[in-house]
């Protein structure tokens, strides 16, 4: 019998409590629009989940289950065998999944130790919902990919 894994449960992640997420999350552009206290509240919804080098974290075609916000280390967003893009400290990945609820639209692996905060879909839903300076910050970011996809050599 296959068992079958959600991204949280993937081998080679690793859940983690969350001693110094709530300072970090205030130092990436993402949430320093938010004050302390709402800062805080965010930590204690998400997880903060350790990779090693060459652990997926999210697999493409996989339906998504959470929200990354990379607090330390590099992750690699790759479609078959290209490079889409290199994401660091301060970038997130796996919106589009629990945007549209349409399954991953591509992998994203850990390229050297990577540590990130991840949220739920439903509690990404309540961010981006009673946030919109978040919401704002996701969009402007994901133009910005949109932008660079289309001045892409090879798309
Ligand atoms: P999702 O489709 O949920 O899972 C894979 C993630 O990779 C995707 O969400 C985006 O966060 C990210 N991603 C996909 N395409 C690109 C791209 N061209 N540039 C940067 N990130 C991307």
């Amino acid at each position: 019998m296959s068992v079958s894994l959600n991204e949280f449960e993937l081998a080679g992640s690793r859940m983690v409590g969350a001693p110094d997420a709530a300072s970090m999350l205030g130092t990436v552009p993402f949430f320093s629009g938010l004050d302390e206290k709402k800062r805080k509240s965010l930590v204690s919804q998400g997880k903060e989940m350790t990779y090693n080098a060459g652990d997926f974290i999210v697999r493409e075609g996989a339906m998504g289950v959470g929200f990354y916000l990379i607090l330390d280390g590099k992750a690699e967003v790759r479609k078959r065998d290209r490079l889409l893009a290199t994401l660091e400290r301060g970038q997130f990945f796996g919106e589009m999944s629990l945007i549209d609820e349409l399954p991953r639209s591509a992998d994203v692996i850990a390229v050297s130790p990577t540590k990130c905060w991840a949220l739920t879909s439903w509690a990404f839903a309540g961010l981006v919902k009673t946030n919109p300076e978040v919401a704002l910050h996701m969009l402007k970011e994901m133009v910005k990919r949109v932008r660079a996809a289309q001045s892409s050599p090879t798309s």
